[in-house]
């Protein structure tokens, strides 16, 4: 028998109705709005908010909300079927300092105020080869300027991934976009890891690394 694995009954999940409502709906079936309130309405301190992006099973979300409790952690990404994972761990390890958002990234400025946000992740966003889709890279200029107008003026973006040309191309857009590049490194696993947490390892990140793929990353200011 097939067991639904359904994320509209948990209260750790908010979702935006067919991507086009200003609004996101809770497992209460209200309709809310949390932008600008994330800390006040949500999580209810005044601890800083770090988001990852395009989160998948959400294994960033969950490790670094374990590693840093006085951190508020959001998860986002718009496949719930992928985001069933995460926050069910989230639910069943009673972490309060994660939640998780079904939506497309393109729209996250409809749901965060300036200022609000203080860290960004993306691990393993698709890579799209092709030059006619580069606008559609989660590094792409337009994107970045998204997260630059809902961050904090220090807040750091961290993207790690395989794939090589998405690395560069990325880097590329840092050096356009960028204050400051903090730390840009391929085949990160190749000497021994600077920051901890680049010992988190994604699905898809063990994907690759089964396959003999390298890793590569890059934290820079937004
Ligand atoms: C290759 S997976 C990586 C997932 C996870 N970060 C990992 O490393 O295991 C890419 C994820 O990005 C999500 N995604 C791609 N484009 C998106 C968008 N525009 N808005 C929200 N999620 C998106 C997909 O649903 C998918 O879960």
């Amino acid at each position: 028998m097939f067991k639904i694995r359904s994320i509209d009954t948990f209260p750790n999940v908010f979702q935006n109705p067919h991507f086009t409502k200003q609004f996101l709906v809770n497992s209460e079936g209200e309709e809310l709005n949390p932008k600008g309130k994330w800390r006040s309405d949500i999580f209810k301190n005044d601890n800083p908010v770090v988001l990852e992006l395009a989160c998948g099973k959400g294994d960033y979300a969950i490790a670094l909300a374990k590693k840093y409790p006085n951190k508020n952690f959001i998860g986002v990404d718009s496949k719930g079927a992928r985001l069933f994972t995460g926050a069910k761990t989230a639910i069943d390890e009673k972490l309060n300092n994660v939640v998780f958002l079904r939506l497309k990234i393109e729209n996250i400025t409809n749901f965060f105020a300036e200022n609000e946000v203080d860290e960004v992740w993306i691990t393993f966003p698709d890579p799209f080869p092709k030059l006619r889709d580069a606008k559609r890279r989660l590094s792409a200029k337009s994107f970045l300027e998204r997260y630059k107008s809902i961050s904090k003026p220090e807040a750091i973006l961290h993207f790690k991934t395989d794939d090589l040309p998405l690395h560069l191309f990325t880097k590329e857009m840092a050096e356009e976009f960028s204050p400051e590049i903090i730390y840009c490194r391929e085949d990160i696993y190749s000497a021994p890891l600077v920051y901890e947490e680049l010992n988190i390892q994604t699905y898809y990140e063990k994907k690759h690394l089964a396959i003999g793929r390298t890793i590569n990353y890059i934290r820079f200011r937004l």
